[in-house]
């Protein structure tokens, strides 16, 4: 058992599950960016080659199709983890450690701005996660609701005539295409840039692969989640498994 009066030196922020859904998101995002675009512009320069070097374009569906359902099984992981945090370790949606928004979040934001601008000395005491994670987190998942829909349209597109006029199809086709330029610029500039391009981090945040950060980024990034595991009784170190 951990001695009460002596305060970890590190934390878990990021359990298995989450760092290995991560992984397994980047490589299935690359795909399917990838291969999206190759099949959009199939006729020419680099596509064509890409398109080519996976066999012709029914493989470069294939691959498509096979990293988007990878991708997509990765979101039903993430609903079945919050409904485990919810029902079965009891936590709150809600609550200071959840991924959900709160009207907290606001009132952080307009306090994070204001510290931005120089009109505060320190910063918020931000909990387990910050208004721009939340944001990050939630631009994707929903994001791939989207990305899904739009997607089983163009997938089975001779099914949904049934019951949609033709030109849903084409609807689809054009708000799937819009969206990933979206997603990828989203991903790729705003996402890695936020994530590992700011000072306290720069080159590079790897706690989504170690899953543990040091006790002075717990201090320093989530003060206020710092605070609630060192009060009396709650203290989580690296050798707990602190869930979420
Ligand atoms: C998760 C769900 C997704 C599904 C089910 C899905 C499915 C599809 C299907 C069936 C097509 C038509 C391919 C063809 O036969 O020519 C397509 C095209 C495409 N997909 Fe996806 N996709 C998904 C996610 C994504 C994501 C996340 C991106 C990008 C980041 C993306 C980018 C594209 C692009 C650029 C095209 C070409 C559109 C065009 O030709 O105008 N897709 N997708």
């Amino acid at each position: 058992m951990r001695d009460q009066t002596v305060e970890p030196e590190a934390y878990w922020r990021f359990n298995v599950l989450h760092r290995a859904v991560h992984i397994v998101v980047m490589f299935a995002f690359v795909g399917v960016a990838l291969t999206g675009f190759s099949l959009a512009f199939s006729p020419v320069g680099a596509a064509r080659t890409f398109v080519w070097f996976l066999g012709g374009i029914d493989s470069a569906r294939y691959v498509h199709r096979f990293c988007a359902v990878v991708l997509y099984l990765c979101v039903v992981a993430e609903v079945l983890w919050i409904m485990y945090f919810k029902f079965a370790l009891r936590g709150k949606l809600f609550g200071p450690d959840s991924i959900c928004f709160r009207l907290k979040d606001l009132r952080f934001f307009r306090d994070h701005m204001g510290y931005l601008l120089g009109q505060s000395q320190t910063p918020p005491p931000f909990e387990r996660f910050t208004w721009w994670e939340k944001f990050d987190y939630w631009t994707l998942f929903l994001g791939m609701q989207s990305m899904a829909l739009t997607g089983v349209f163009l997938w089975f597109p001779e099914f949904f005539s049934r019951f949609f006029p033709g030109y849903f199809v084409n609807i689809a086709q054009v708000l799937h295409f819009d969206e990933a330029i979206l997603a990828v610029l989203y991903k790729f500039f705003i996402h890695t840039s936020v994530r590992h391009l700011r000072p306290e981090v720069y080159p590079g945040d790897w706690v989504i692969f170690t899953g543990k950060v040091t006790k002075e980024t717990m201090m320093r990034a989530h003060p206020g989640e710092w605070a609630s595991l060192n009060a009396p009784q709650q203290g989580s170190a690296i050798s707990d498994q602190q869930t979420i």
